[in-house]
């Protein structure tokens, strides 16, 4: 299983002092020393972290493959045309959200996703849909000719009880539809290391996406020790400093 780090509040940290650093480039390089297999950014429409010039420097450098989160909107597809990240993930997106709120409503939004799906297509990026594990959304992902989706964790995570079991169900019998239909599984959204056993009871899982956990944990450990505690979580292999 992959591990994708999300490194938008590396940025964050850089945004709020307004300087030029901490610096993103440096943190995928960090997680690429760790073991990461991907680095993943926001570029959101209010610009509140990842800047333009973040997503060219990460596509051109490419430390690791690049997974670029994004809106269905026209500017921010035309910049990911320009940029050509490896991959994108299309996100639902609200200007007032703290962070991406819910998943993508891919069946809802078909006629407005076919072109934006397929001219990131034909631009040899990859496509994932980030949905809940609901199958009218994963039927919309085959339907729009998405290879991927990103499953949204993110309810499941801040669920207890009952509410945790029930979505947990729900996440793995999706994860079960998507791979039986032929789409690609990935899951993100709200995991860290107290919650990362259940995540892991999902099937066919290819990439994780981490984001939040990691670099808060890198605050106290180190930005190479919070990737190497996630990847050792998952089973995966660590590099040594
Ligand atoms: N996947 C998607 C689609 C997201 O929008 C986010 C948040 O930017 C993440 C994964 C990472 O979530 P977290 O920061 O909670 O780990």
């Amino acid at each position: 299983m992959r591990l994708g780090v999300n490194i938008d509040h590396v940025a964050t940290l850089r945004q709020v002092r307004g300087t030029c650093y901490p610096d993103p480039v440096d943190a995928a390089r960090i997680c690429a020393r760790a073991g990461a297999h991907g680095i993943t950014v926001h570029l959101r429409e209010d610009r509140r972290h990842i800047q333009d010039r973040d997503v060219a420097r990460l596509a051109a450098e490419r430390v690791l493959p690049l997974n670029l989160e994004m809106a269905n909107a026209p500017e921010i597809v035309a910049v990911t045309l320009r940029l050509k990240p490896d991959e994108v993930c299309l996100v639902p997106e609200r200007r007032q959200e703290l962070t991406t709120e819910g998943g993508l409503d891919a069946a809802g939004q078909r006629a407005a996703l076919e072109p934006t799906v397929r001219a990131l297509r034909d631009a040899g990026i990859v496509v994932s849909l980030f949905i809940a594990p609901d199958p009218r959304q994963i039927d919309a992902a085959v339907a729009l000719g998405a290879p991927c989706i990103e499953l949204h964790t993110g309810t499941y995570c801040e669920a207890h009880g009952a509410e945790a079991d029930a979505e947990l169900v729900r996440l793995i019998d999706g994860a079960r539809i998507a791979h039986a239909a032929g789409l690609q599984v990935n899951a993100g959204h709200g995991i860290n290391l107290q919650n990362l056993p259940g995540i892991l009871r999902m099937p066919h899982l290819d990439t994780l996406n981490i984001g939040h956990s990691i670099i808060a944990r890198a605050v106290f450990t180190g930005l190479h020790e919070a990737v190497a505690e996630m990847l050792r979580g998952m089973g995966e292999g660590v590099r040594s400093e």
